[in-house]
C-alpha cells in the first residue's frame, strides 16, 4: 500500500529494527503473572456470585487450552518465522499462568481446577482435537503464507475479545481481589494484542490475497474465543452475561471497529453478530 508520495504507508513495519520492536520488546517483558499481594483467601470470606464463577471456569479452561491451539499452529507455515515462534513461546507461557491464577480462585471456592480439571476436559475432546488439527493443516496447506496473516488477525480478535471479557467480568463481579487479579491479566493480554494486531496489519497490508482469505475465514468461521473447546451452552451463557445489553455492546462495537481497521476487513460486524446470535436476539440484516 502506497501513500501520496509513493512512500509505503506501513514502512515502519519494514525497518528491521522497528520490526523487531514488537516481538523483542514483548519477549523482554513476558513472564509469569505476578500474584504478589493477591489474597486468594478473600474469596473464602467473600465468595463470588455463581455467574462470575461460571465465567471463570470457562476462562480457566480456555487459558489452559492455549497450548493445544499452539500445537496446531506450529503445523502451519507460522513455525518458519522465528519472530512468530519466539512470540508464541512466551505467549503460551503467560496464558498458562493466567489459567493457573484463575484456578486458584476456583480452588478458593472449593472447586477443582488445574491439571485434574484440564485432563478431564481433554479426554472428552479427543475426537474434536483430531478434527481441529486436520482442519488447520488442510487450511494452511491451501492458504500457504497467507495463512499466517489470517492467524495473526484471528489472534488479534481473540485477544481483544479476551481482554474485553476480563474487563466486563471485573465490573460485573465487583470484587476487589478479582479486580486486581484481572487487571494484571488484562495488562498481559495487552502485550498479546500489540503483537497480533501489528503483525496482522503488516501482513494483510502486503497481500490482497491474504486480505481476501482472512475476510472469508472470519466471515464464515470465526466464533467467540473458546467456542471450539467449551459446550455451546457455556459459550452462550458467557457471551450473554458479559456482552449483552448496552454496556456490553460498547465493548463489542469497539472491537468491531478495531476489526474494521485491519486491511480488507471492514464491516464484518463479527462481535455484534455473535452476541446477537448467541443471546437469542434477532440479528440485524
Ligand atoms: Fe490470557
Ligand atoms: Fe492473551
Amino acid at each position: 500500500m502506497h501513500g501520496p508520495h509513493g512512500i509505503r504507508i506501513n514502512a515502519w513495519f519494514r525497518i528491521p529494527g522497528a520490526m523487531r520492536t514488537t516481538s523483542e520488546s514483548y519477549k523482554q517483558r513476558a513472564g509469569r503473572l505476578s500474584l504478589d499481594g493477591i489474597e486468594f483467601d478473600d474469596f473464602k470470606d467473600c465468595p463470588l456470585a455463581p455467574e462470575a464463577l461460571r465465567s471463570l471456569r470457562y476462562m480457566h479452561d480456555v487459558e489452559h487450552h492455549t497450548v493445544c491451539y499452539l500445537r496446531d499452529l506450529l503445523l502451519t507455515p507460522a513455525h518458519r518465522d522465528p519472530d512468530i515462534t519466539s512470540f508464541l513461546a512466551c505467549w503460551v507461557f503467560e496464558e498458562m499462568w493466567h489459567g493457573e491464577a484463575i484456578g486458584q480462585v476456583l480452588e478458593a471456592h472449593g472447586e477443582q481446577a488445574g491439571a485434574p480439571r484440564i485432563a478431564t476436559l481433554r479426554r472428552k475432546r479427543r475426537r474434536k482435537e483430531a478434527i481441529s488439527t486436520f482442519t488447520t493443516i488442510g487450511s494452511a496447506a491451501f492458504a500457504g503464507s497467507a495463512f499466517t496473516a489470517l492467524h495473526m488477525a484471528w489472534g488479534a480478535i481473540n485477544e481483544w475479545t479476551t481482554q474485553a471479557g476480563y474487563a466486563r467480568l471485573s465490573d460485573k463481579a465487583g470484587h476487589p481481589t478479582l479486580r486486581e487479579l484481572l487487571k494484571r491479566i488484562m495488562k498481559q493480554e495487552g502485550g498479546h494484542i500489540d503483537f497480533y494486531a501489528s503483525e496482522a496489519t503488516r501482513r494483510l497490508s502486503e497481500s490482497p490475497r491474504a486480505q481476501r482469505l482472512t475476510r472469508f475465514a472470519l466471515k464464515h468461521l470465526w466464533r467467540p474465543v473458546g467456542s471450539g473447546v467449551m459446550p455451546q451452552e457455556e459459550v452462550g451463557f458467557l457471551v450473554k452475561y458479559l456482552f449483552a445489553g448496552d454496556e456490553g455492546h460498547q465493548f463489542t462495537s469497539r472491537i468491531d471497529r478495531r476489526v474494521d481497521r485491519l486491511p480488507g476487513q471492514a464491516h464484518l460486524h463479527l462481535l455484534d453478530t455473535a452476541v446477537s446470535r448467541l443471546s437469542g436476539l434477532e440479528v440485524a440484516a
